[in-house]
C-alpha cells in the first residue's frame, strides 16, 4: 500500500480527483467503482469542475457503484442512486446507461446481488475502485464479521453504520437496516483501488489498517492482500499514526 499525505480534506480531493482524471484521460472507457458517503463528494466536485473547464470526457467511462440500501428507490434523496445523480452524474457528459447501481428495490433481492456481481464478471472487473472507509473498518457496506470471500449480498447494517448515517436522514428510524454491497472479494478483483481517508474520526480505523493484522474483524484490512492499493490520507487522519509510530 501506498500512502499519499495531504494537508486537508481539500487536497485530498484535488489529489484525488486528478489520480482520476489522469486514468480517464489514458483509458476513455475505464471502468471505474465509486463511493458514497462524505469522504469522496469533495472529489466528485473537482470532476464536475474539470469536465466543465477542461472537457475530459466519460461518455464511455462504465460506473459501478459499491452499494446501495434496500427499500430506498431512486429518486429518495437518501438513495446511493440519488446522491451519485445529483453529486456527479447529472453534472458531466456520462451516458446513464452506463452507471451501474444495484436496485435495494428490486422485487428478488438476491436476484438482483447475482446479476450484479454477473455484470461486474461481463465487464471484465473494475479498473479503478475508488473506496471510503467506515469508523468500524467497514469498505461498501461490508461490516465486521464479513467472509473476505464474499461476493455481492444483502447486508445488515451495523448499528455504529446506522448511527454514523443517520447525519442524512430527517430521523435515526428512517435509516433502512440493510443494504446490498459489492462483497469483499468482489471489491478485491478492482485491478486497482484508491482508498480515500480524511478526518480525526477516521485516524483510528486508518491506524488500524496500517498497523493491524489481516483480519475479517476489520474488514479493510484485507487491502493489504491487493496489490495495488493507493491511500490518499490528510494530515487529521495520519495524526494518529504519528502518535504511535
Ligand atoms: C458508508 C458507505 C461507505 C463509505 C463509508 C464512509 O456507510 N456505505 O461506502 O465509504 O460509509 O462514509 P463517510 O465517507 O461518510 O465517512
Amino acid at each position: 500500500m501506498k500512502i499519499i499525505e495531504v494537508n486537508d480534506y481539500q487536497q485530498m480531493s484535488t489529489t484525488a480527483a486528478e489520480y482520476i482524471i489522469e486514468k480517464v484521460v489514458q483509458n476513455p472507457s475505464i471502468k471505474l467503482g465509486l463511493a458514497t458517503g462524505s469522504t469522496p463528494i469533495g472529489t466528485y466536485q473537482r470532476l464536475i469542475e474539470d469536465h466543465r473547464k477542461n472537457g475530459t470526457s466519460y461518455q464511455k467511462v462504465t460506473t459501478f457503484n459499491l452499494d446501495e440500501y434496500i427499500g430506498l428507490a431512486g429518486d429518495n434523496q437518501n438513495s446511493y442512486r440519488y446522491f451519485m445523480d445529483h453529486q456527479l452524474f447529472n453534472y458531466i457528459d456520462i451516458n446513464n446507461a452506463k452507471t451501474n447501481i444495484p436496485s435495494g428495490m428490486a422485487a428478488d433481492l438476491q436476484e438482483e446481488c447475482n446479476h450484479y456481481e454477473d455484470l461486474l464478471t461481463k465487464h471484465s472487473g473494475i479498473d479503478l475502485q475508488i473506496l471510503g472507509i467506515g469508523s468500524n473498518g467497514h469498505i461498501g457496506f461490508n461490516e465486521p464479521g464479513t467472509s473476505f470471500a464474499s461476493k455481492t449480498h444483502i447486508v445488515e447494517l451495523a448499528s455504529s453504520t446506522i448511527q454514523a448515517n443517520a447525519r442524512f436522514f430527517n430521523r435515526i428510524e428512517d435509516v433502512p437496516t440493510q443494504a446490498i454491497t459489492m462483497g469483499i472479494s468482489t471489491i478485491l478483483k478492482s485491478k486497482e483501488i484508491l482508498l480515500l481517508v480524511s478526518g480525526e474520526e477516521k485516524g483510528e480505523a486508518l491506524f488500524r489498517l496500517v498497523n493491524g493484522e489481516i483480519h475479517e474483524s476489520f474488514p479493510a484490512s484485507v487491502l493489504k492482500n491487493h496489490p495495488c492499493v493507493t491511500i490518499i490520507a490528510d494530515k487529521a487522519a495520519i495524526a494518529k499514526q504519528r502518535v504511535y509510530c
